[in-house]
């Protein structure tokens, strides 16, 4: 079964990421599913998508959980029964799972896609970015900010909270493979840390609430 990577944040804090290549049969073997997700599965249209479901289960069973552990709110945000913090993401054949006994975490997976030079002013000061050296390297510091605006919602996850005038990612260096995040929104302020990294033209981006 691959999983694909792990990485221990701190303490606290760690993260799976797993490569879907398994057929739907083989990601079935020592899963089973809540009637909440059994409908929501079946409901899935594309082969892919319960494929990524299914696995996500597999990366949750890493730290000893089950899909019976697991509830989702109104909002469609996932908990841990046991009170312990959860996130997780699917982007095409890579998952990624983070869990927390500490803090609220989020995470995001995204493929790295010209398209996001479309939806750039939509979410970030584009402007910024203009000096880097070419576009591959645009797209790539461009998925990284939607990755951690993402990963700050999956956290913050307050309706009416804006990408562009809520969430400043501070700009950073691809070699730091971090940086940190404030939300500014109804008159409060919160800091987080962001980390990231890519592999295979994907880029997976998390949040914490530890910015150092
Ligand atoms: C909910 C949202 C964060 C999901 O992100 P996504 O990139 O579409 O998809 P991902 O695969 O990364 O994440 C999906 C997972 O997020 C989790 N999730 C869903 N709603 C959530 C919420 N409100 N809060 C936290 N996590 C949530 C779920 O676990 C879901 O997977 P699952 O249902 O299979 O367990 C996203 O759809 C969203 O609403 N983003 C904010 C939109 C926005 O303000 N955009 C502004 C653009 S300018």
């Amino acid at each position: 079964m691959p999983l694909y990577k792990t990485i221990t944040v701190n303490e606290q804090t760690s993260l799976a990421i797993w490569k879907v290549e398994e057929s739907e049969d083989d990601l079935w073997k020592g899963i089973e599913l809540t009637t909440h997700c059994q409908n929501r599965f079946n409901g899935m249209k594309s082969e892919l998508h319960r494929r990524a479901f299914l696995s996500i289960r597999h990366l949750l069973a890493k730290y000893g959980y089950e899909d019976v552990d697991l509830v989702y709110d109104e909002k469609g945000k996932p908990h841990l029964k046991d009170g312990n913090f959860i996130s997780i993401t699917h982007s095409h054949n890579f998952t990624g799972i983070i869990i927390s006994t500490a803090e609220e975490v989020g995470i995001d997976i995204e493929m790295q896609r010209d398209k996001i030079l479309r939806i750039a002013n939509k979410f970030t000061q584009f402007e910024e970015y203009r000096t880097l050296a070419n576009t591959a390297a645009v797209i790539r510091k461009l998925t990284i900010v939607w990755g951690a605006k993402e990963s700050l919602y999956k956290i913050y996850g307050h309706k009416g909270l804006s990408f562009l005038h809520h969430i400043n990612v501070k700009d950073f260096m691809f070699d730091n493979n971090k940086t940190t995040a404030q939300i500014i929104f109804e008159g409060k302020s919160s800091m987080y840390g962001i980390r990231f990294l890519e592999f295979e033209n994907f880029t997976c981006v998390y949040a914490t609430r530890d910015n150092e």
